[in-house]
This record gives structure tokens, sequence and C-alpha cells, in this order.
């Protein structure tokens, strides 16, 4: 099993793959730490513990960190597509009960910090949002990359954009933020860009099948995902299906040819206005540049469906 921390602003797409991680056997979850993004850090601390507490997986510890950008002022204008019920357009509350348990006092900056600098072995990073958290503890020691085995990003994108014009929006949430992990030097940077979450659509059949497994992760997942079909209605050439872009993370991590990836150099568009938080990829054949990231360009849609079936069949109070 991989000794993983999930980096996380639930967000349906996040909440799918929290449940994906807690319960899937090859997967040790360690801890989540929140941060600002599809919503305000309050809200995404309690979604992910609302989530938690839901599937019966509250003893994982939940460390709230931080509430916007390393040095922007005026990011993130307020996100509004991916939404998880009618009356709360914005997905600030997912439509699961409250949590009975709370965050830890301690911070998710000091918490990846203390726990990067005391682990006896390698642990594996997932981060599905901007990465305000991760920068913040690099810039107070750099050394913590040493102690990862994989970051595995959800994040950026070669051909799709989503946010803006250019730009996809965990990266373009904190770009400068993003453009510091991914020069941090990690032993291994695993970037699942939307050019790979946009060919793993989920459909409204496999909600079906979701719903029908009875279980509280299959129910809540049929419901998050469900919501985000609808949010996605008449924007992706398939129709009744959407991308959960952020679950292709965990999913690659335990089934790694879920994914195939090209090895190549990656920044961030930190001054530019039109293409601020841009992953540029550079995929010319003779580059010189340093390759840091591991990038997923496709996937098998029918196999994620299949992986999500399996893994959300299990219920741990049972
Ligand atoms: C990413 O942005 C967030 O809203 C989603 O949760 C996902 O991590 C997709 O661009
Ligand atoms: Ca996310």
């Amino acid at each position: 099993t991989r000794k993983t921390i999930l980096d996380v602003d639930t967000g349906t797409d996040d909440a799918v793959s929290i449940m994906f991680a807690a319960l899937h056997p090859d997967i040790d979850l360690l801890a989540v730490t929140t941060v600002h993004g599809n919503a305000p850090v309050a809200s995404t601390t309690d979604n992910t513990l609302r989530v938690l507490d839901w599937i019966g997986a509250s003893t994982v510890p939940v460390f709230g960190g931080l509430s916007r950008p390393i040095v922007r002022l005026d990011f993130p204008a307020a996100r509004h597509f991916d939404t998880d019920s009618a009356d709360d357009p914005h997905g600030t509350t997912l439509s699961i009960p409250p949590a009975r348990t709370r965050a830890r006092e301690t911070g998710a900056v000091e918490y990846l910090l203390h726990t990067l600098r005391t682990t006896t072995e390698q642990l594996t990073l997932v981060a599905t949002a901007p990465l305000s958290n991760i920068a913040a503890a690099l810039a107070i020691d750099p050394s913590i990359v040493e102690a990862v085995e994989e970051i595995v990003i959800m994040g950026g994108g070669h051909t799709v954009a989503n946010v803006t014009a250019s730009a996809e929006f965990n990266t373009w949430a904190d770009p400068e933020a993003a453009q510091m992990v991914f020069s941090a030097g990690f032993e291994r940077l695993t970037l699942i860009p939307l050019d790979a979450t946009y060919q793993a659509l989920i459909t409204r059949r496999t909600c079906t099948e979701l719903e029908e497994l009875g279980t509280p992760a299959g129910v809540a997942a049929a419901r998050f995902i469900d919501r985000r079909i609808t949010a996605y209605e008449g924007s992706l050439t398939t129709a009744g299906a959407a991308p959960v872009h952020d679950v292709l993370c965990p999913a690659y991590l335990v089934q790694p040819d879920l994914v195939t990836t090209r090895h190549l150099p990656v920044a961030v568009e930190t001054a530019g206005s039109l293409s601020v938080g841009r992953t540029v990829m550079d995929t010319r054949p003779g580059t010189t540049q340093k390759r840091n990231a591991h990038v997923a360009f496709t996937t098998d849609a029918q196999a994620l469906a299949r992986l999500l079936l399996g893994v959300f069949a299990k219920d741990l109070e049972s």
C-alpha cells in the first residue's frame, strides 16, 4: 500500500477522489489537507469532513490550509461551474449530512512540514486543488521534496482549458504556487491535465450503477457525478456525461496503465495576462529543457468506470 496524503478543495470531484482513496485497499490514506478553490477553505474543509464521515472514514485526520493564493491578492475569482445541488449553485455545501467531526487544530502547511520532515519512509502526495499549501510548505523547507516518492497533480492542460481560454482552474487559481511546485525537484511528478480528464467522462448509466451498489460511497458518488453531468450539459460533445477530474489521480495510483504519459518539461505562466496560469508543455522532440513532469495525455474511460464501481461497492461500516 502507498502511504498517501490528499490535498483538496472539495468540490464534487474531490469528494469522489477522497472516497476512492479512503476505500481502495492499496492506498493508506494518512490525512487530507484542504485549501481554497472550488469554494472558500472553510467550505472545502467542511465538505471534506462530511465526505469522510459519510463513508465511515472519520478517523482520517483533516487539516485546514490556505484561504488564498500565496501571492495574488485578487485571485481567484469565484468558481461557478463545479456545482453540487441545485439550491446551492456554487457547490459550497455538498448534499450529504453535516459532519460530526472537526478539522485538527494544526494547519495544513504545519502538518505537511512536520510529516514530511519526520517520516521514515517516502510518502505519496495527491494534489487536486490550487497548490498553495504545498508551495507554502516548500517555501519554508524545500528539502521536503526528498520525502516524497511521487506527487500526482490534477491540473493544467495542453489542448484543453476551462477557467480561461488558456488555463485550467487549479494552476490558474494560484499560478505562482503551481510554478514553485513544478520546479521544486520532486523525484517523480505526475500531471493529470484536462487533456486526460476530458477523456475519462463518466456517464449517467454509470451513475445508475453506482447508485444501485447501495453503499454510502456508491450513492454519494452517483449524486455528485449526476450533478456534474447536469452542470456540463450542452458544453460537451458527449451528452449525458461529465469529467470527474480529480478521481483520475488516485485511480492512476492504483492502476498506472489507466493513462499513458509523456515525460516533458512543464512550466506555469505567471507573467502573462491572457495566459496566466497556463501549463506550458514543451513537446518539441529535441528540447533541451529539463523534463520535470510525466504528463497524462490519454486515458480509458471504461476502465475508470469499472474501477469506480469496484471500489465504491465497499462499505466500511458493514
Ligand atoms: C479542477 O478544478 C477544480 O474545481 C476541480 O475540483 C478540479 O480539481 C478542474 O479544473
Ligand atoms: Ca479539486
